[in-house]
């Protein structure tokens, strides 16, 4: 089992994205007090309740780097320090401006996985992913992204979907198998600084499905341009296995799931950073244990079922879908996914998808295996009640 803790050391932000959900005003760097805290009360809490889990800390902001390299030797030094015998990994997720031969040392010397945003082609990543004064980021990421595949550090990208980019998949698809780089693709989400942008550059609920659909059976009969993404395998690999495997579609995310702002303030999720009221309170006044016990804690670990969800034929791989998108677009996390009728679309297709490629002899027998393990989850389910 993993546990992820995304870590904003600061919500400081060297571009200014258009769609940027990232709107706390407040900006400090995070303390060494805070830091230290941070470190310390993940392991201890993993001590106490998930001893077998592995720590995975995820670097991310506003733009993690801006927080500079000490901050990070400081980080690894504390993990050393703290960790006993607990498992752990790093990942940062940053937008690649600031990456030179000092971070590629780093990264390579400390066993970083490093994730770079990026929504396309030029022309269609400098619409919104800007600096302060307007001016595209696509020519440092990209260098960047080239200076950190040929170190071959583990390396990711993440791509968010809007309207903007929504009818250019084949032309992200095409650059991410030039790159040969695994991505990822998210749908924008509203939220913070980015209501206002939603309203002009958001999809519709079954908007989403068309553009993840498209590059999915780019990648799903690809050939020589195939190229990982990690929300195509993780929602191929649920259906087949009949569980979720991500965040996304996990009954409980809130149980594994946690990110801290630079402030020490501690929420469910990183998408949720930043507005108090979503806070389970503050790392420095509170140990983990006394804030993953918090009503609020507590009542985001045990969301609800949406009515249409208990009925859903997809809901043993989704289960509502993202709790912090249900609660930034209708305030309520009990409520399903604003993607739902997106979502319910991808699943039939995966699953059409992989009837066709099962020869007929066999796909019965595959069909009967598929429906007799989404059964077995029904049933699991339903003992539970
Ligand atoms: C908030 S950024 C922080 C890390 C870093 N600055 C970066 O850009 O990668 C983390 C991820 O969220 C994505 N993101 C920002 N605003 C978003 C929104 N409104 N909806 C969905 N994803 C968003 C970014 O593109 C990025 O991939
Ligand atoms: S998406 Fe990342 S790089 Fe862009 S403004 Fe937000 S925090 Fe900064
Ligand atoms: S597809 Fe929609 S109805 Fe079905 S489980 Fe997911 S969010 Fe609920």
């Amino acid at each position: 089992m993993i546990f992820t803790n995304v870590i904003k050391p600061t919500h400081i932000c060297n571009l200014a994205c258009k769609y940027c959900y990232n709107d706390d005003v407040r900006k400090p760097i995070m303390t060494m007090d805070t830091l230290d805290r941070t470190i310390e009360e993940t392991f201890s809490y993993l001590r106490s309740n998930y001893p077998e889990a592995k720590a995975s800390f995820i670097w991310h902001g506003g733009e993690p780097m801006v927080a500079r390299l000490d901050f990070y030797l400081n980080s690894v030094r504390l993990q050393k320090k703290y960790s006993g015998s607990v498992d752990y990994e790093n990942s940062i997720q940053t937008n690649g401006i600031l990456i030179d031969k000092d971070w590629l040392s780093f990264f390579k010397e400390h066993d970083f996985k490093v994730s770079i945003s990026i929504d396309g082609p030029k022309g269609i990543n400098d619409k919104n992913r800007v600096d302060h004064r307007g001016k595209g980021s696509f020519d440092k990421i990209i260098q960047s992204i080239k200076m950190v595949r040929d170190e071959d550090i583990p390396l990711g990208l993440c791509v968010v979907i809007s309207a903007d980019n929504a009818e250019h998949v084949h032309e992200i698809y095409d650059l991410m198998a030039d790159l040969r780089v695994p991505f990822n693709i998210v749908p924008m989400n509203k939220s913070g600084s980015a209501v206002s942008a939603f309203n002009e550059i958001g999809l519709d609920a079954d908007e989403f499905a068309a553009p993840w659909i498209a590059m999915y059976d780019r990648w799903f009969d690809a050939d020589e341009d195939y190229v990982y993404c990690s929300d195509f395998v993780f929602k191929t690999r649920a259906i087949l296995a009949g569980t979720a495997v991500d965040c996304f579609g996990l009954q409980n995310c809130a149980d594994t799931n946690l990110s801290i702002d630079p402030c020490g303030d501690v929420y469910a999720c990183a998408t949720l950073s930043g507005d108090k009221k979503y806070s389970y309170g503050n790392i420095n006044t509170s140990s983990l244990s006394e804030l993953m016990s918090s009503p609020l804690a507590i009542a985001y670990r045990n969301r609800a079922t949406d009515s249409k969800c208990s009925t859903c034929k997809w809901q043993h791989v989704c289960y509502g879908g993202c709790l912090a998108r249900a609660h930034k677009f209708f305030g309520d996390y009990n409520r399903r996914d604003f993607y739902c009728s997106s979502l319910y679309q991808i699943y039939e297709h995966i699953e059409t998808k992989l009837l066709s490629r099962i020869p007929e002899a066999y796909s019965r027998r595959s069909a009967n295996r598929m429906s007799s393990v989404i059964n077995f989850n029904r049933k699991e389910k339903q003992n539970e009640k």
